[in-house]
């Protein structure tokens, strides 16, 4: 399927969970922590931020439809890897080609939850779009942000269409999630939305998890 995916000497971590499990505010968090420990380890690694559906001009016109216009759901299949693959050409690529660690607020990993396990299309197939849309790029780690969906949509702010479907849509989503993680239970890292903890320490649990898996891709490179 469109050949071996190239050698990239950059990082892709993706970041998924249900509505208003607190991504945005663990990506905002992370930052910051991930450059002072960049700093002590002498690295001048650069930091991309981006999400899905957007990213670039293009995807981020079609995150407006996606958001806002009712659609068959093969249709909303197709609109998400399209952007993709927009993402992907414009922002992700350029940015792992030149080294950079790249953390992606949503990525395949949501088409296969909402799309797949919610909407209730061929997961499969999903999994084969996905491959075309990404040309086989995988992140290096997924941090599953699990909050219970009824705690999360009382959170959630901008109610888009998604927003507005109910615990139910919700409960099958994070179904979704686990079912994706129990099929590639390493690359990814669970991690407990528990309001008590602060997001400082849920940051730094990450940011640590982050420099591991570069440190292991750099020493399986270099042999
Ligand atoms: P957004 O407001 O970014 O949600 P959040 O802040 O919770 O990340 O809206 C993106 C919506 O798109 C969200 O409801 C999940 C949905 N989505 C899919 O259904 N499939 C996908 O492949 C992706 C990337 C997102």
């Amino acid at each position: 399927m469109g050949g071996k995916p190239e050698n990239l000497s950059g990082t892709l971590v993706t970041f998924e969970g249900t509505e208003g499990a607190g991504k945005s505010t663990l990506i905002r968090h992370l930052v910051p922590t991930l450059r002072r420990l960049f700093r002590e380890k002498g690295r001048s690694t650069r930091i991309t931020i981006t999400r899905e559906p957007g990213g670039s001009r293009t995807a981020e016109a079609i995150r407006g439809v996606l958001l806002r216009r009712k659609m068959d759901s093969w249709c909303e299949l197709f609109l998400y890897e399209a952007a993709r693959a927009d993402h992907l050409a414009r922002t992700l690529l350029p940015a792992l080609r030149r080294g950079d660690l790249v953390l992606c607020d949503r990525f395949t990993d949501s088409t296969l939850a909402y799309q797949g396990h919610a909407r209730g299309l061929p997961w499969d197939r999903i999994r084969e779009l996905n491959q075309f849309a990404t040309r086989g790029i995988h992140p290096a780690l997924t941090v599953l942000v699990d909050v219970d969906p009824a705690t999360g949509l009382g959170r959630a702010k901008d109610r888009n269409r998604f927003e507005a479907e109910g615990t139910a849509f919700h409960a099958k989503v994070r179904h979704g999630f686990l079912k994706a993680m129990r099929e590639e239970p390493a690359r990814w890292l669970w991690l407990k939305a528990r309001p008590a903890l602060p997001p400082e320490l849920k940051a730094g649990k990450v940011a640590r998890e982050i420099l591991a898996r570069m440190e292991k891709a750099r020493m399986e490179k270099d042999g």
